[in-house]
């Protein structure tokens, strides 16, 4: 079956597009709007505005770099949700826009399948079924997969997401947002000697709000002494926030492990090009027997290819978007991925 898909992803800071043959991926072309620093977090209108901007080079970008005319496409596909509302019009209207005029398929991809499915993208994809560690800005979730299009979610956390404690977390700090990426860099030269509480939440289940407040009280008690504590501290305070975030998501995925039998464990999401997450999860890995995977940094981080890996599966399955479908902003999960 001939699969020549565009897919654009559209769903916070990202304007992203790639084109796919089959799971190959010809382009994958990324415009992040550094926009939002300055914010210190993402501002919706703003996000959705430098959207409208980009779009379109970065669509005309992806389709140069891998040597594709817009007659050579077999499908388009879009981000549908979850995700910010205004940012999701963006890409999707362009996507169905697109779609319509070429007479060529939509296909609509809920954005945590695609984090998952960006493992499709490796030479060799985890044995089914393997639990994904799904650890992005908005989520974290260990999901169960039976096959690209059946997954099950096993826990998901009840407030904060990793990569927000994360973010929040380097807020308090003084880093800018997003903050992950630097309390990583900064975290490899530290030492992890402040201890921070793990939550106590049931099954497989996770809670962060508690580790922020947690965090802010500690940083409040030894400003009051050292004006200068942060500064002096900066690299433990980041080693301490990420090993404790690590520990929390690694001690809730072996216990699903365990309770699954499963050996095969992969993560997914902008957490998971986390230096101190990736090396955890290898080492316990090799001391458990699983089989680790762990996606390349580019197919962390939002993206298109991963969207375009989802839109393979539901074009080989026959499942478009129906035409009164709308971007949803808390698009449900859905066990199938219809
Ligand atoms: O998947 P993603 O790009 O967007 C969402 O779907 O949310 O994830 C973004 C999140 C942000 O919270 C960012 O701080 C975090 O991923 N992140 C990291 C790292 N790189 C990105 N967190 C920790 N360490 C990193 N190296
Ligand atoms: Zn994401």
């Amino acid at each position: 079956m001939k699969s020549k898909i565009l897919s654009i992803e559209s769903s916070c800071d990202d304007t992203s597009a790639a084109i796919l043959d089959g799971l190959v991926v010809k382009s994958n072309v990324v415009s992040s709007q550094e926009v939002h620093g300055k914010y210190g977090g993402v501002v919706p209108e703003v996000a959705s505005r430098e959207h409208s901007i980009h779009i379109g080079h970065v669509v005309e970008a992806a389709l140069e770099k891998s040597g594709t005319r817009l007659r050579d496409l077999d499908a388009i596909a879009c981000t549908r949700g979850p995700g910010l509302l205004g940012s999701l019009l963006v890409g999707f209207t362009f996507a169905r826009s697109l779609a319509y005029a070429l007479q060529v398929p939509l296909i609509d991809v809920h954005h945590m399948q695609a984090h998952v499915l960006a493992h499709y993208l490796e030479k060799v994809p985890p044995s089914t079924p393997y639990l994904c560690l799904t650890v992005s800005g908005g989520h974290t979730q260990i999901i169960k997969v039976y096959n690209p299009l059946k997954m099950e979610i096993l826990g998901s956390t009840r407030d904060d997401a990793a990569g927000e404690a994360f973010d929040k977390g380097g807020k308090l700090l003084g880093l800018s947002y997003p903050a992950g990426p630097t309390i990583d860099k900064l975290a490899t030269e530290g030492n992890p000697r402040f201890s921070l509480p793990h939550p106590d939440i049931p099954d497989l289940d996770y809670s962060f709000s508690g580790l922020k407040t947690a965090f802010l009280y500690l940083l409040r008690k030894q400003l009051a002494n050292d004006p200068n504590f942060i500064t002096n501290n900066l690299k433990d305070l980041c080693a301490s926030l990420q090993k404790t975030i690590v520990d929390v998501l690694l001690d809730k995925v072996i216990k699903a492990a365990k309770e699954h039998h499963i050996q095969h464990i992969a993560i997914a999401g902008g957490v998971a090009a986390n230096g101190g997450l990736r090396r955890a999860i290898s080492s316990i890995g090799e001391s458990l027997g699983w089989t680790v995977h762990l996606p390349r940094m580019a197919y962390c981080t939002d993206n298109a290819a991963m969207i375009g890996a989802a839109a393979y599966f539901k074009h080989k399955a026959g499942i478009y978007c129906p035409s009164t479908a709308k971007p949803d902003a808390r698009l449900v999960w859905n066990p199938e991925i219809k």
